[in-house]
């Protein structure tokens, strides 16, 4: 088989630079470890940043996702004094975000991947990356007892964190920063009204809370747990009484409780593989890159790596130029970081440490303060949380 460019990994990342290679005439193969239904039963985060709703706009997939998703022009933060809306659109000059879960915009890429009879191939198994630092990079995979090749120009590595692409660069080229944190998130999503129209950030001395939703009939719920925690340690009753804790006393008092639907611990990393680029191996988001979800970073990070590399295969093929793929690695890295520190900072600011020392507890009490009572740093925050410019 022959392809153009070779795309592993059938979530967000891989699924979107598919669709808009596709309608720019650049042929590509999408390599899939599992089923489809499989990939769309995973539960991920909801808030899209304009700069990606606009890829989906580009990529003709936003149609339900402008129909069906919120626009978000404010989160609260709730702390032991009371509860402060952060006038997103306001310190951010007009803009907003999107709450739209990622299971449905996964879906929506997968028909228009159907639609368009994109070459998306499930349940591969074994795949190896060969020849990247050749002009004739091949890509393998099982099928069966079967061994297939893909020869193609290009690699894109979209397997996320724990895919295969990664770990194809040598050892001696790729540099891995990582901090991982004391605690893990446990999430419920539960067919209820969600208790508040925007999110709800929580600090509390018990821990870190988020009320979320994915509609008006679907809510998305976390507090932050000890790493030991197993979901098993949690009833519903437990997750409902422990949050209401968290929350301010109107909030808890509102809160609609259901059975969950999903239950799940996860745990909060903060990871960069630098280079992203090996060869004619270029990686995109979770491949690359991890964000604690406290700042609803992880699959915006991803947007702008799609958006550059987009942008750069189409200029390789359409006007012979390489100056977008040779500093693919440079400029995806730069926004990295950015929505990095935003998420390491958020993550800070409102989770509970264990091994905070008293004087920590002051600065991050002080930090929230200072938030609270300045515009410049509410402007700061803004811009982060609506999405730095690609
Ligand atoms: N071969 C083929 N596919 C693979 C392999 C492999 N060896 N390893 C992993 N995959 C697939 C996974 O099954 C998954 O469907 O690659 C896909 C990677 O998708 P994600 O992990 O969703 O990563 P990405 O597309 O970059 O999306 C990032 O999704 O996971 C969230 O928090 C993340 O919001 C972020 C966004
Ligand atoms: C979610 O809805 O799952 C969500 C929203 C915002 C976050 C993290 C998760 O910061």
């Amino acid at each position: 088989m022959k392809t153009q460019v070779c795309i592993i990994g059938g979530g967000p990342s891989g699924l979107l630079l598919s669709q808009l290679l596709h309608l720019k005439g650049i042929d590509t193969v999408l390599l899939e470890k599992y089923s489809r239904e499989y990939v769309l039963g995973r539960i991920r985060a909801g808030v899209l940043e304009h700069g990606f709703a606009k890829l989906m706009r580009e990529a003709q997939c936003g149609e339900r996702m402008d129909r069906e998703g919120e626009i978000h022009e404010g989160i609260y933060i709730a702390h032991d004094k009371g509860m402060d809306r952060i006038d997103l659109h306001k310190h951010s000059g007009g803009s907003s975000v999107i709450v739209y879960g990622q299971t449905e915009l996964t879906r929506d890429l997968y028909e228009a991947r159907a639609r368009m009879n994109g070459k998306v191939i499930h349940n591969v198994e074994d795949v190896t990356l060969h020849d990247l630092t050749s002009a004739a990079p091949y890509v393998t995979y099982r099928e069966g007892d079967q061994i297939i090749r893909i020869d193609c120009d290009y690699v894109v590595g979209a397997d996320g964190f724990h895919g295969v692409s990664r770990k194809s660069i040598p050892k001696d080229v790729l540099r891995e920063y990582e901090r991982v944190y004391p605690f893990g998130w446990l999430g419920v999503l539960s067919r209820t009204k969600p208790v508040s129209p925007e999110l709800i950030y929580a600090r509390h001395e018990r821990g870190f809370a988020l009320c979320s939703l994915r509609s008006q009939v679907l809510s998305r719920y976390y507090i932050q747990v000890p790493l030991e925690d197993s979901v098993e340690d949690w009833s519903d009753e437990a997750f409902w009484e422990e949050l209401k804790r968290r929350l301010p006393d109107d909030v808890a008092a509102r809160l609609i409780t259901g059975p969950s639907i999903e239950k799940s611990i996860a745990p909060l990393r903060s990871f960069v593989a630098e280079p992203m680029r090996y060869g004619r191996l270029f990686l995109a988001g979770d491949a690359a890159h991890i964000v604690p979800p406290t700042g609803a970073r992880g699959l915006n990070s991803a947007a702008s790596d799609i958006y550059y590399l987009y942008h750069a295969v189409v200029d390789h093929y359409h006007k012979k130029d390489d100056s977008g793929l040779d500093g693919y690695s440079e400029k995806a890295l730069a926004r990295v970081w950015k929505a990095q520190r935003f998420s390491w900072w958020m993550t800070m600011l409102l989770h509970r440490f264990p091994a905070h020392i008293p004087y920590d507890q002051k600065l991050q009490d002080t930090e929230l303060a200072y938030l609270l009572s300045s515009e410049r740093a509410q402007q700061s925050l803004a811009e982060n949380y609506i999405g730095l410019p690609f």
